[in-house]
C-alpha cells in the first residue's frame, strides 16, 4: 500500500539533503548552484559605510555559503564575483575588490585543501592584477584534483564567453580541424570556460532584481530561477535552504512532457 506522507517544505530538506554528492532519487537535490551576489553596495549604504565594506561583509557570506553547499552536498557552486562590465566602477572600489579577492584567496587556501574544494576562475583572467592570477593559478593547481569544485567568475561575462568560445571555434575553422558544418552545440559548450562543469540547476540572486545579468548565458538554458529580495551579506543558512525547498518543488520538464 502507498502511503502518502506530507512534510513541510523545510522538513522535505531534513530528509533529502544527506550530505551525498549525487542528487536524491527523484533529482530535488540540485548538483550545481550558481549565485549573482547582488546587494553589497546597499548593505553597506543602509549602514551609512563605503560599499567596499559592502564587498567585505559579502566575502564573510561567501564563507558561509561554502559551508552550507558542503554541508548540503552541493558539488559545484560558481559565484559571480566581478563581471566585465565591474571594470566600469570607481577605481577605489574595483581595486579594494580586488585586494578582497587575493585576501580571500590567501584566508582560504588551508580552508579549501581542509574542506577539499577544487577552486577553479571563469572569466576573461588576464584582465586581473597579475599578483591575482598568479594566486589563483597556484591555488587552482593546489586543489586540481578535489571533485567538489568553486568556481569563481572574475572578468566574467556571458556575451564575453560565448565571444572567446566563438574565437576559438574560428580558429579550428582557420587551420582546418573543424568545418562550418559540423559545429553543434556540443562544439560550443566543449569551447565555453568550464565545459566539464553541467549547467546550472539552480541560480539563486539575491536583492531582489529579476534580472540575468550577462551570467551564464549559454548555461542557463534551463536553469531554475530563485530570487530573494535578501541582501547578499545578509544571506543566511535559512535562505540557502529556502532556495532548496523551492528548487525541490519545481517541476524540471526541459522542454519535453512527463512520462
Ligand atoms: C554586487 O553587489 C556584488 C559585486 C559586484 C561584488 C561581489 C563580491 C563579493 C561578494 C566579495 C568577494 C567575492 C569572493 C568570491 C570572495 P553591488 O555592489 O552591485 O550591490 P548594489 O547593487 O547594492 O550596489
Amino acid at each position: 500500500m502507498a502511503v502518502a506522507v506530507y512534510t513541510e517544505p523545510r522538513m522535505r530538506n531534513l530528509f533529502s539533503f544527506t550530505g551525498s554528492k549525487e542528487p536524491d532519487a527523484a533529482g530535488r537535490k540540485p548538483v550545481h548552484i550558481a549565485v549573482i551576489m547582488d546587494g553589497n553596495g546597499r548593505w553597506a549604504k543602509k549602514r551609512g559605510l563605503p560599499r567596499l565594506a559592502g564587498h567585505r561583509a559579502g566575502s564573510e557570506s561567501v564563507r558561509r555559503m561554502l559551508t552550507y553547499c558542503r554541508d548540503a552536498g552541493i558539488r559545484y557552486l560558481t559565484l559571480y564575483a566581478f563581471s566585465t562590465e565591474n571594470w566600469s566602477r570607481p577605481k577605489d572600489e574595483v581595486s579594494g575588490l580586488m585586494h578582497l579577492l587575493e585576501g580571500f584567496i590567501k584566508e582560504h587556501e588551508s580552508d579549501l585543501l581542509e574542506k577539499q574544494v577544487r577552486l577553479r576562475v571563469i572569466g576573461r583572467r588576464h584582465d586581473l592584477p597579475e599578483k591575482l592570477q598568479t594566486e589563483i593559478a597556484r591555488l587552482e593547481k593546489e586543489t586540481e584534483a578535489f571533485d567538489r569544485q568553486l568556481l569563481v567568475a572574475l572578468s566574467y561575462s556571458g556575451r564575453a564567453e560565448l565571444t572567446d568560445a566563438v574565437r576559438r571555434i574560428a580558429e579550428r575553422i582557420c587551420d582546418g580541424s573543424l568545418r562550418p558544418g559540423e559545429i553543434d552545440e556540443t562544439t560550443i559548450s566543449a569551447n565555453l570556460y568550464a565545459p566539464d562543469v553541467p549547467d546550472p540547476d539552480l541560480i539563486i540572486r539575491t536583492s531582489g532584481e529579476m534580472r540575468i545579468s550577462n551570467f551564464l548565458l549559454w548555461e542557463c538554458a534551463y536553469s531554475e530561477f530563485y530570487v530573494t529580495p535578501v541582501l547578499w551579506p545578509d544571506f543566511q543558512e535559512q535562505d540557502f535552504l529556502a532556495a532548496l525547498d523551492a528548487y525541490a518543488a519545481r517541476d524540471r520538464r526541459f522542454g519535453g512532457v512527463k512520462a
